[in-house]
């Protein structure tokens, strides 16, 4: 019988499927287990269910041991995964595309709507007990209708956070270093554009691009500069993606109005400048906190895992690095 390590607490109906198919050895903790614990759970497993909280390195294939077959990672991103290093102990990955799509651009248009009209803010100031009365200058934001999304890395979740900006009457245009789905461009009627221009002309900048060392920092001081200064920027994506000393620093001088951010460069940190600010939105990695997202993507990880155990094909493979 294979043996699956679950590093996280998964709903049931993930781990039903799990034991019909093998041996289960489940962590019960929902945070990332201390790296020893970890590194024990995983011994002599031949699939792993890891969560983005765990680093699965040279040093967590080797306390696997040589019948590691793959590691499920129950997550879209897999930026916590060393490709390289699981491919060279032949050991599959897969991830979690697709389920959390909705979730995560409802998050990113939550993020938006709040950073734009102020919410946090607002929020912030009825519970401190401040005097308030409605007014004609009272804490004005911005609205949407006719201003230009910016999407860096139109693809399914940048797709979605598309589709209800145009609902909201937004204008649609990107950046992406390959080709975004010609499908998803032409019904958006959205316009590629060059990073920079994408950063002077968004109006709203939101940002879907995996975390790699070509996107480490893609948003640092010298972007955030070309911003406008009535620009809001949001992150849902990954927080080292965006320079947070800088952007800190942008948000205090004005350079730009306001951001959203769900995700963090030293998360669960939140640099201590952010938290000063009012015109900065901050939650705690919410993207794809729902109940039924949550299931469907541990069920989605559970299928990958039968089928890595069966030697089947995988449902959702990570592609192995390139060279
Ligand atoms: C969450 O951030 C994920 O990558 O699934």
């Amino acid at each position: 019988m294979p043996l699956f390590a679950v590093t996280t607490r998964l709903p049931d109906s993930a781990l039903e499927m799990l034991r019909a198919a093998g041996d289960l050895r489940a962590a019960d903790a929902s945070g990332p287990l201390p790296r020893g614990e970890l590194l024990a759970l995983v011994a002599g497993a031949d699939i792993v269910l890891a969560q983005l909280g765990d680093r699965v390195d040279e040093e967590f294939l080797e306390a696997a041991g040589p019948g590691l077959r793959c590691v499920c990672n129950v997550a879209v991103g897999y930026d916590n995964v060393d490709l390289a290093a699981a491919a060279r102990g032949g050991v599959a990955v897969t991830n979690t595309p697709g389920v959390l799509d909705d979730a995560t651009a409802d998050i990113a248009l939550a993020l938006i709507l709040a950073a734009t009209r102020r919410l946090g803010e607002g929020e912030r100031l009825i519970r401190s007990g401040t005097p308030w009365r409605w007014r004609m200058d009272f804490m004005l934001g911005r609205g949407l209708r006719e201003k230009l999304l910016g999407v860096v890395g139109m693809g399914a979740i940048g797709g979605r956070v598309a589709e209800r900006a145009r609902a909201f009457g937004m204008r649609v245009a990107y950046h992406n270093r390959g080709q975004a789905p010609a499908e998803l461009v032409a019904r958006l009627e959205a316009e590629r554009l060059e990073l920079d221009e994408l950063l002077a002309r968004a109006d709203v900048l939101t940002l879907h691009t995996p975390l790699s060392d070509q996107t480490r920092h893609l948003v640092g001081a010298r972007e955030l500069a070309l911003m406008k200064p009535t620009a809001t920027l949001v992150n849902t994506a990954r927080g080292p993606v965006v320079d947070e000393a800088a952007l800190a620093a942008a948000l205090r001088e004005g350079e730009i109005a306001a951001a959203g951010l769900d995700v963090f460069e030293h998360e669960p940190e939140v640099h201590p400048e952010l938290l000063e600010l009012e015109n900065v939105v901050l939650v705690p990695h919410l993207g794809s906190a729902t109940v039924e997202t949550r299931t469907a993507m541990a069920e989605l990880a559970a299928r990958n895992a039968v089928a890595a155990a069966r030697g089947e094909p995988l449902p959702t493979p990570v592609a192995p690095p390139q060279g």
